[in-house]
């Protein structure tokens, strides 16, 4: 058995008048005018509390699109009970049968769901209809399909060598407990992808998203029960991170965490983990993916106009909100004027506001948190010397928590929004001596303790080489003569290393390896 390899799913144009625009909107309406009361979701069980927290539009924060059950400890246990439960039935189906549920998903997603899905990730997290496509339709689509396709590959391995009278197999058993996927707001596909990948290899899951995304988790969890994933095996719980770390670090079947989110967090679950290490049957997989302070450098030999789009799309997609984002800049000074007048042009044309109008391009931060966590950097910014905000620095929560496209130039290189993750738009560029190319290399590679993605541009064979040389551990996705945003399904694997996470590469092999613990059977005959 074997499935062909998928292509990538088309993205949808959502052009004014096309079909799929009109259907987008429809759903937009019907969304916003009808509120959702949503449930945990724990074996056969939907779990509601009573004690509910309202879900709004980051972009509109007074309208309310539902409320969601929010639990406590004693959830969590049940969550785990559930997926322990679940799992013998779970890991003794064939593997056919577990990849025909996921490619049902992802057909379910690119059909049915995908104006809801789509819909509900603009509401619920404040992006843009085309931020929303690339992510929870075809990202997530990818995400399935490929990683069924790699599923079926680590199944259909050639097995050890075998001599007379001796068999020699490998079985690719599931991990022996339940795997903990805790989601981050950012991408509705990452948050789809943790559970769906670890449980492909035949593991039961706990799932816990950010609250952020709670409104379109509840969708893609409406599509994985439709696609047939038995009960228990996805379990979906809405508890804060202390009280459910509490109990899931401390349970003897704790197994793996697949983690997206900051890095702190997962630095702080490690040490947990760690802590408590004598208490599991095995050592946990532990697979992360945190933050990202990423570059774009430009050599002298540059074009001015790519590099300015690369800035201006790898920085504000999605408000900045990308572990990818573009957020600082090594512009040389002899393109400097130019690029600047194209970043400033481009800026000009990005209109911001709610997602409902498809022409606006940036919307809202995510929360409030957000909002004064950003805001006080560019705050920092207009009272620091050396530094000058040559575009936005205006923000604005009363309706929603708009922040508009920010770039400061810097005369410090290591100046603070250089150096750490603001997680937001807000870009900084330094500009140096165009001959000075090998010292900024340096630079770049010491700046940040991250890893994530970069990006140079150069049209200079050699410069192309010698970044790719010396900055070959400031990134796990290196991007030449693009931005640093973006990564495709099969095309490009995800994940960096340093303080930016496991580099378990997201939709790869690798990852799918991660799930599984392998057991060596000689027999004799
Ligand atoms: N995969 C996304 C990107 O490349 C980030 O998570 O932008």
């Amino acid at each position: 058995f074997n499935v062909p390899t998928p292509v990538n799913e088309p993205v949808k144009s959502y052009a004014p008048g096309s079909p799929e625009r009109k259907e987008l909107q429809a759903k937009l309406a019907e969304l916003r005018a009808n509120q959702v009361d949503v449930p945990m979701y724990i074996g056969s069980e939907e779990v509601r509390t009573g004690k509910t927290r309202t879900l709004s539009p980051p972009h509109d924060h007074q309208h309310i699109l539902g409320h969601f059950h929010e639990g406590d400890a004693s959830h969590v246990a049940q969550a785990i009970n559930a997926a322990l439960g679940a799992k013998e039935a779970w890991e003794n189906l064939a593997w056919e049968q577990r990849a025909a549920i996921f490619l049902k998903a992802a057909d379910l997603l690119a059909g049915p769901y995908r104006a809801k899905i789509n819909a509900a990730t603009m509401l619920g997290q404040s992006k843009n209809a085309f931020q929303a496509e690339i992510d929870a339709a075809c990202e997530i689509i990818d995400f399935l399909r490929f990683n069924v396709k790699y599923m079926t590959e680590i199944y259909s391995q050639q097995p050890p060598v075998s001599g007379n009278g001796v068999w020699n197999r490998v079985e690719q058993r599931p991990l022996e407990g339940f795997v903990f996927a805790l989601t981050p707001f950012n991408f509705t596909a990452i948050a789809g992808n943790l559970p769906t990948s670890a449980a492909m290899m035949g593991n039961t899951i706990v799932w816990k998203p950010a609250y952020t995304q709670i409104y379109s988790a509840n969708v893609l969890m409406e599509v994985f029960k439709e696609a047939g994933v038995p009960d228990g095996v996805i379990n979906l719980i809405y508890v804060d991170g202390p009280t459910a770390g509490d109990v899931i670090f401390k349970h003897p079947d704790f197994a793996g965490i697949h983690f997206t989110g900051s890095t702190g967090v997962f630095q702080t679950i490690w040490k947990t983990i760690g802590e408590n290490i004598k208490l599991y049957k095995s050592y946990p997989r532990i697979v992360g993916e945190t933050g990202g302070k990423d570059f774009v450098l430009a050599h002298k030999s540059a074009d001015p106009k790519a590099v300015a789009v690369a800035l201006s799309r790898g920085a504000f997609e999605y408000q900045g909100q990308k572990c990818s984002a573009a957020s600082r800049a090594y512009i040389p000074s002899n393109i400097w004027e130019d690029v600047k007048k194209y970043l400033l042009e481009d800026l000009a044309s990005m209109k911001m506001g709610g997602t409902e109008d498809f022409t606006n391009f940036i919307n809202a931060v995510i929360d409030e948190k957000a909002f004064d966590k950003i805001s006080k950097y560019i705050d920092n910014a207009k009272n620091a010397s050396g530094v000058e905000i040559i575009a936005g620095g205006n923000y604005d929560k009363s309706k929603g928590y708009f922040i508009e496209p920010t770039v400061l130039l810097t005369q410090d290189p290591m100046y603070t929004t250089m150096c750490e993750e603001i997680f937001g738009p807000v870009l900084s560029i330094y500009v140096y001596n165009a001959e000075h190319f090998e010292t900024v290399l340096e630079l770049v590679d010491q700046t940040s303790p991250y890893a994530l993605t970069g990006a140079i541009f150069s049209q200079d064979r050699y410069a192309i080489e010698m970044a790719t040389s010396k900055l070959r551990n400031a990134a796990g996705n290196f991007y030449i003569n693009d931005k640093p945003t973006g990564a495709v399904v099969g095309q490009q694997p995800f994940g960096g290393a340093r303080a930016s996470g496991t580099n378990d590469k997201a939709g790869s092999m690798i990852n799918l390896l991660r799930w599984v613990s392998p057991r060596t059977i000689k027999e004799t005959f």
